[in-house]
């Protein structure tokens, strides 16, 4: 048994060495701490893929594997209590103040990110930053479980957020927690910026929906599939700790188990005849500020007669870049905030671009030396500025605008 563990450990090793001299862009601070943490996040990611090709466990399952050591119990202390209880059947965490307060509080939900198919508010970055955003904004938190892909696929994710929503927005509900209605968030990262887009549009254009969110905070989301050849894409194909092909890997995976789904997508070739119309909602060559666009030469994605049927690629419900003027025009006050080492930078630029045309107030900060996930960086042993940076503009968007 030592043995087998000094092997493996031995192996761990190897691995890590031979992933340790990623480039790093010259403008990333703290250059070396996060050359460990990529060759850290490269290993697993080499070790999971090794282990589903030889058919032990799939991918997703062994990323989870390791997040479960990462949890946390809910712990109340000083100024905030914490606790896990259920929405309906949602798994929620709750950071409630301890203070009296005069006045009803301001909320924000949160979604966590992990590309619909990873991920908990019981981790500790998760934790962090809620408890962070309670204290800071001397509000009621809402962290919000959906439940995960491959079990689950799309809409269950979006469902399981809207009941949250929706439970939260009950007049006793909010007054149980001493919550102003009309000063209330709903905010997520990476997929849980998606889920976060996609709720909204759903509430805002809902007539039986009697308080309306005031304003949504979107983290480096995700808004679109459509295209899979943006400059951001074709620039972070070796994303530091998001690749296109891990993100094209769990993306397909919140729709359909379907194996040809990834390659296709991968080659741009994944959309239906019937999908043309909504090209233009992500044409990036008309709405990626010049800067963006630079030399790159926009082509249409190719389209099929894909062997699958997946009216989710078509649904904004989805693929919140996917609604159209009319959808966008009733949004709330938006903060997006974008990595330029990130995939998903266009996305979020695209986006801003979208929903400004459509009249809605947006405030976008770009970080030039971001990348994608750093707000899973805030806390020790792993812990960056840029993470706490990231935090901090969200926060104090928050403060400002909630
Ligand atoms: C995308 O925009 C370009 C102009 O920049 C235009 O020529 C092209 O027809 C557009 N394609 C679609 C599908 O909207
Ligand atoms: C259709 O999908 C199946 C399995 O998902 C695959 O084996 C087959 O090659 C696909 N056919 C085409 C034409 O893509
Ligand atoms: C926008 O989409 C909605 C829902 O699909 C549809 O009812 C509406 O007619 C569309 N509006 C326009 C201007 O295309």
């Amino acid at each position: 048994m030592v043995g087998f563990k000094a092997l493996c450990f031995g192996l761990f090793c190897i691995l890590f060495a031979s992933h340790i001299y990623t480039p790093i862009p010259d403008n990333i601070e703290e250059s070396w701490k996060v050359m460990v943490l990529v060759a850290g996040a490269k290993t697993c990611t080499f070790l999971a893929l090794f282990l589903e090709n030889i058919g032990i466990m799939r991918f997703e399952e062994f990323f989870s594997m390791i997040i479960v050591l990462d949890y946390t119990q809910p712990l109340s202390d000083e100024y905030i209590t914490v606790t896990d209880t259920t929405f309906i059947d949602i798994p929620v965490r709750l950071y409630l103040p301890k203070q009296k307060s005069e006045t009803p509080r301001r909320a924000v939900i949160y979604m966590h990110g992990g590309g619909f198919c990873l991920g908990s508010f019981k981790q500790t970055a998760y934790d962090f930053l809620n408890r962070w955003t309670a204290n800071r904004l001397d509000a009621v938190v809402v962290a919000v479980d959906y439940r995960l892909a491959p079990q689950y696929h799309f809409p269950v994710q979006l469902e399981d957020g809207i009941t949250a929503v929706k439970f939260f927005l009950q007049d006793k509900i909010l007054k149980k927690y001493g919550v102003d209605p009309s000063r209330i968030c709903v905010s997520g990262d990476s997929s849980g910026g998606t889920l976060t887009a996609a709720v909204i549009q759903e509430m805002q254009n809902d007539p039986d929906t009697k308080h309306k969110i005031k304003i949504q905070a979107l983290l480096y989301p995700a808004l679109q599939v459509i295209d899979s050849c943006l400059p951001s894409h074709l620039e972070n194909e070796n994303g530091l700790l998001l690749t296109r092909d891990i993100a094209i890997k769990l993306v397909s995976l919140y729709f359909t188990k379907d194996e040809a789904l990834p390659p296709a997508i991968r080659r741009n070739q994944h959309m239906p005849l019937e999908s043309r119309h909504l090209f233009k909602f992500v044409n990036w060559s008309t709405l990626l500020p010049e800067k963006y666009r630079k030399d790159y030469v926009y082509t249409e994605p190719i389209l099929g007669r894909p062997n699958y049927s997946l009216p989710g690629l078509m649904d904004n419900r989805a693929l919140p870049l996917l609604a159209n003027d009319s959808q966008l025009r009733n949004l709330p006050s938006t903060y997006i905030l974008t990595c330029e080492y990130d995939i998903f930078r266009d996305d979020g630029f695209m986006y801003v671009t979208r929903l400004r045309n459509a009249g809605v107030p947006v405030a976008h900060d770009h970080v030039e030396d971001g990348f994608h996930a750093a707000l899973s960086y805030m806390t020790s042993p792993f812990y960056l500025h840029l993470g706490l940076r990231i935090r901090d503009m969200y926060i104090s968007w928050l403060d400002k605008n909630l």
